[in-house]
């Protein structure tokens, strides 16, 4: 078994240029049932890969989605110098040798995660130059936080022709300091929290990110050695240590992929099981399902049974950071509230352009009225399959779902979307009972 040393830049670019010609054609109406298995978290495996970079002894991290996020991110740590070996679900990432100046602008500028190698980078080197990621389709996605995290630690930072370039001010490792975050940011929280793990002293992170994909991370961060308290909660500690050690860990199952299946229950109005999830991440998603009138069943200790029905009552949501509803379930979830009796008030407050899916929506017969980060859904008896394009990762999703419900072929465009955050979502549809295929538009 060899490791892979030179970086495929090219492949999602090619596949990018394919997804754009090939389109998903979703018959609505049929009914779904079984079991669907849940992948690991795209969110926290990309962070975890970030993390690898900690320690030169190798990693081990299973459960990794295959995700064209996942082929970019390990494509970086390659350019960074470490070695990437997939197996199966599995990766083994060994970054004995690391430059920290060579993380690609084209690849860098794809995957917006892949800034978060300054992080372990700042860490383990005192030094970084990492390009700027840049805004997407959702929205501006400044990296503020992450240089103010990082000039409390102690580095000095300069941001020039679109390069962030950062050195520790006083020798080469990091002082430990308290950071008190604007925002609960969740990749301003990572990256810190990488930073400080071989920082000098301790670290105290306030106002931090509850997500679970942070205590996924602190937990990997721990079985390298790292000593951190606090992860899932407002605040962090970290006490820094010189050096961290090999380690095997496994990725915690994705809750959004989970909640998107959780969806396509309920809008079909049928029963399926999903697994392997932790139900403590899903909370605000399955009680807005049972306040629109869905049954959610809990079978042992990481099984769910969605019991979809029709007849819905209308929500209202809100995006917040965990443990508040997420914003990346809100497009999928008004795909179900289209079809929901009455008006639903969708607030998206964590990102700023997040409701391009509305105008597609309602190519599809939804009675959706926008203004500004508010949409304010007035329930229709159904919605008619048509040609819509997708404009991002989550607004692809909740096209698939409202297809599923829709009369008619609805024919989905922009799959380079969907492929950077579901695993054989078509596949996974089709073994449940959905009536769906790519071909390429002549
Ligand atoms: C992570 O993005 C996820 N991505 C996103 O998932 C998710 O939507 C988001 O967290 C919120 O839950 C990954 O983990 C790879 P943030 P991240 O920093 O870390 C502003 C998906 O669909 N902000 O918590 O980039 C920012 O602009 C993706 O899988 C600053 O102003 O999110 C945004 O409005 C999409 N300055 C808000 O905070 C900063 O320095 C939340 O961003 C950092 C963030």
């Amino acid at each position: 078994m060899t490791y892979q040393t030179s970086s495929p830049a090219t492949v999602p670019n090619a596949d990018e240029a394919h997804a754009d010609a090939e389109v998903l054609q979703v018959v609505g109406g049929a009914r779904l049932a079984g079991q669907v298995q849940i992948s690991g978290a795209k969110n926290s495996a990309l962070a975890l890969l970030a993390a690898s970079l900690l320690t030169g002894e190798g990693c081990e991290i299973s459960n990794v989605p295959h995700l064209v996020d996942i082929e970019r991110m390990s494509a970086i740590l390659i350019a960074l110098g470490a070695q990437v070996l997939r197996q199966g679900d599995k990766l083994k990432i060994r970054a004995e040798q690391i430059g920290y100046a060579s993380a690609p602008y084209e690849l860098v500028s794809k995957l917006r995660a892949s800034f978060f190698v300054i992080g372990s980078l700042m860490g383990r080197c005192g030094r970084a130059r990492v390009p700027l990621p840049g805004g997407c389709a959702i929205g501006a996605r400044p990296v503020d936080l992450h240089v103010r995290g990082l000039q409390a630690l102690g580095a000095e930072v300069h941001i020039e022709h679109g390069i962030v370039e950062a050195r520790c001010r006083c020798g080469d490792r990091l002082e430990g300091a308290r950071i008190y975050l604007d925002y609960p940011s969740v990749g301003a929280t990572e990256t810190i929290m990488m930073a400080a793990t071989l920082a000098r002293g301790q670290t105290i992170i306030e106002n931090a990110a509850q997500e679970p994909e942070i205590v996924d991370l602190a937990n990997f961060c721990i079985a390298m050695g790292a000593q951190i308290r606090g992860a899932g909660t407002k605040t962090i500690v970290i006490d820094g240590v010189s050096e961290l050690h090999q380690a095997s860990y496994a990725v915690i199952p994705d809750r959004i992929e989970a909640g998107t299946f959780m969806v396509a229950a309920a809008i079909t109005g049928s029963t399926i099981s999903i697994a392997p999830v932790i139900p403590e991440h899903l909370g605000a998603v399955i009680a807005k399902l049972q306040e629109v009138g869905v049954r959610v069943v809990q079978q042992g200790r990481d099984q769910l049974t969605i019991i979809g029905g029709h007849g819905y009552r209308s929500a209202d949501i809100e995006t917040l950071p965990f443990p508040g509803f997420p914003t990346d379930m809100q497009a999928q979830f008004m795909a179900l509230l289209t079809l929901c009796e009455g008006n639903s008030v969708i607030t998206e407050t964590v990102f700023e352009n997040r409701l391009q899916h509305v105008a597609e929506l309602n190519r599809m017969g939804a009675n959706i009225k926008l203004k500004g980060n508010v949409a304010v859904v007035s329930g229709v008896p159904v919605l008619s399959g048509a040609p819509v394009m997708a404009t991002d990762l989550r607004a692809s999703a909740a096209l698939v779902l409202a297809g599923l419900a829709a009369q008619g072929v609805t024919t989905i465009k922009g799959l380079h979307h969907l492929d950077r955050g579901y695993e054989n979502i078509d596949h996974k549809l089709r073994t449940l009972g959905a009536k769906l295929h790519r071909t390429i538009l002549e």
